[in-house]
């Protein structure tokens, strides 16, 4: 009933050159039937780029989409640097990541800000992946299901349906440092948020951090892990094809 969702979070990386052969290569790999949803979020300077190589590269029946890793919570105005989530639309995207933990902590994001920008990228006709994930010290304090639960409450808007927000459980401590959750802990941290979610049946949990081609398939096996957020790994396309070949 949950269609796997595989997305990959290429941060602050890739000049246009990579960035667009990256993402040939992922348009270009995506199977003959595919059994999941791919979607890969470049940086904002190469949206348009990225855009028009999957536009041109991915089969009518193998679609990638493309997304933005954040956006403002208004349409418009005096916001030096930032992007609306119109101007997202108006590209051809249909996703955007909001409340990552690395804007979190970069940039003092609180959950009432990440909140604002999910009912942006709703008004905007988006599709918002929420993130959220307790720190270490919040883990070792045993207080990560009570983080997760604050930030869900915090963070998703009131009109969250299962077709416009996606949750990715992202937690701190294994982003990018190749020590991947659990598959017990991701499996109970999901059910918890699961049971805190509206649409709780339909809506899709993605699992972040240190997902990699060799521990992909026991985490998306999980009953409620609904495919995966990646971020080192979907720098080379073969890793990321990997990784959403085990969804299958
Ligand atoms: P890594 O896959 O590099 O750990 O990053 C996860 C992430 O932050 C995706 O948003």
């Amino acid at each position: 009933m949950r269609r796997v969702l595989i997305a990959g979070n290429w941060k602050m990386n890739m000049l246009s050159a990579d960035g667009t052969a990256l993402a040939a290569a992922v348009a270009a790999g995506s199977g003959p039937q595919p059994s999941c949803d791919l979607l890969i979020c470049p940086p904002a300077t190469l949206l348009h780029a990225v855009l028009d190589t999957v536009g041109k590269t991915a089969l009518p029946d193998r679609p990638v989409s493309v997304g933005g890793q954040d956006c403002h919570a208004d349409a418009s105005g005096a916001h030096t640097g930032d992007i609306a989530a119109e101007m997202l639309a108006d590209l051809g995207c249909s996703h955007v990541i909001v409340g990552h933990s690395e804007r979190r902590a970069g940039h003092g994001e609180r959950d009432a800000e990440v909140r604002a920008k999910a009912e942006a990228a709703h008004r905007a006709g988006l599709v918002a992946i929420v993130c959220v994930g307790e720190t270490e010290a919040e883990r070792d304090a045993g207080q990560a299901h009570t983080v997760a639960a604050g930030q869900i409450e915090g963070s998703l808007p009131e009109g969250a349906t299962a077709t416009n927000t996606v949750v990715a459980y992202e937690p701190v401590w294994a982003i990018g440092t190749g020590k991947s959750a659990t598959p017990d802990d991701v499996a109970g941290m999901h059910r918890h948020i699961r049971g805190l979610l509206p649409e709780a049946d339909a809506m899709r949990i993605l699992y972040g951090g240190s997902v990699k081609p060799g521990n992909a398939a026991e985490l998306l096996a999980l009953e409620d892990v609904d495919g995966a957020l990646i971020g080192g790994a979907s720098l080379k396309a073969e890793d990321f094809l990997a990784i959403a070949a085990t969804a299958a």
